[in-house]
């Protein structure tokens, strides 16, 4: 093969300099301090190292039921929340998931090399599913994961930044990766996971044994991006602690090892520093500290928020960058998969 065809084929490859990072965000509402430790500000401070993709999945939103109202209005509200996070959209590619239609078509295509029983095992699926019976379990929600590969593969990621719920997908996309090149030849770049250690998982602020999410039943679980001061000092206030009274983080003291991993990573100071500052005193004193740190990086982000949703025009003009850019790579990608698999086009 010529190096002309070769760049046409594989684009990527040698040419590319950066690491290529896709990470993607359901619009389900404002994101969370979960959302945000856990994904959202590495992608802010990643998208200068690296060729960085950020879809907002607004198919994966269908997948439980929904209102049309909603989920139209909440990708606007999400668009605007990363871009308030520091997503810069003149450097990472922010786009709306439905809006790229080679995503749903290689979906197609990727199901054939992905096993029912693969799905099956997936616990998102089964949490999600969980007490329903199958009649009433809608197929995209067990179906998810091979979209998830999809949005992965067509980009040919090799970084996958996530939180740690997510890991179990990522290592599906890995293996239909190696299977489908292994059945039509060398075509997808097989991706990693990137789970940074502390944030991967943000406890709910009312129960540490669950994960912090929107979705809970109490709105003192989380604290969303855009929570007034008063709000989030009173959901601070409200979080559960562990018995004792000494502010340290321990395996039995799952409430405060939380809620001094969300100090640390808010402030940048490790959490024996801040155990060091809290040596002797309560945790009333400790709440004080964290609400004030939290109300300093959230206030700023919240007015961003608010800003971005006032110019729906912007976002649009943002949203369809993003599309374009997106489109350069998805469109001869997935024409190269056609190619192989011999589909007639
Ligand atoms: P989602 O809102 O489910 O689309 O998640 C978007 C991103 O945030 C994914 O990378 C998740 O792994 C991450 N994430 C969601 N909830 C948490 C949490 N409680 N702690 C850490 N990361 C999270
Ligand atoms: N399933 C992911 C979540 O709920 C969102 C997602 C969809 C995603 N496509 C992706 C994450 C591709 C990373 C890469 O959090």
């Amino acid at each position: 093969m010529s190096s002309a065809t070769m760049e046409a084929t594989k684009p990527q490859e040698g040419a590319r300099t950066k690491p290529r990072i896709l990470s993607g965000i359901q619009p389900s509402g404002i994101p969370t301090l979960g959302n945000y430790l856990g994904a959202v500000r590495h992608w802010v401070r990643q998208q200068y190292e690296a060729e960085s993709f950020h879809p907002i999945v607004n198919l994966h939103a269908m997948t439980l039921p929904y209102d049309p109202k909603d989920l139209h209005q909440r990708t606007y509200d999400l668009a605007a929340s990363l871009l308030a996070c520091g997503i810069d959209p003149e450097v990472a590619v922010l786009f709306v998931q439905s809006q790229i239609p080679e995503h749903t078509e290689l979906t197609w295509i990727l199901s054939t090399q992905t096993m029912f029983g693969e799905l099956s095992r997936m616990t998102q699926f089964k949490e999600k599913s969980g007490g329903e019976q199958p009649e009433r379990v809608g197929t995209g929600i067990f179906f998810y994961p091979v979209l998830m590969t999809a949005d992965i593969l067509i980009y040919d990621a090799d970084l996958v930044p996530v939180g740690d719920d997510q890991r179990q997908h990522v290592e599906l996309a890995r293996d239909v990766a190696h299977r489908f090149n292994s059945v039509f030849g060398e075509t997808f770049v097989v991706p990693e996971a990137d789970i940074k250690e502390e944030g991967a998982r943000i406890m709910g602020l009312d129960d540490p044994t669950m994960k912090m999410s929107k979705s809970a039943a109490s709105e003192y679980n989380y604290i969303s991006m855009n929570d007034d001061d008063d709000t989030i000092r009173r959901k601070v206030r409200r979080a559960v602690t562990d018995s004792g009274s000494e502010v340290k983080a321990a395996p039995d003291k799952p409430a405060l090892t939380n809620l001094l991993t969300i100090y640390s990573q808010i402030t940048d100071r490790t959490i024996a520093k801040i155990e060091q500052e809290y040596e002797g005193k309560r945790y009333g004193d400790f709440k004080n500290g964290l609400a004030d740190a939290l109300v300093e990086a959230i206030a700023p982000i919240r007015a961003r928020i608010e800003e971005f949703q006032a110019d729906r025009a912007e976002l649009d003009r943002i949203l369809a960058l993003g599309r374009d850019r997106s489109r350069e790579i998805t469109v001869p990608k997935l024409e190269r998969v056609r190619e192989v698999t011999g589909l007639v086009t």
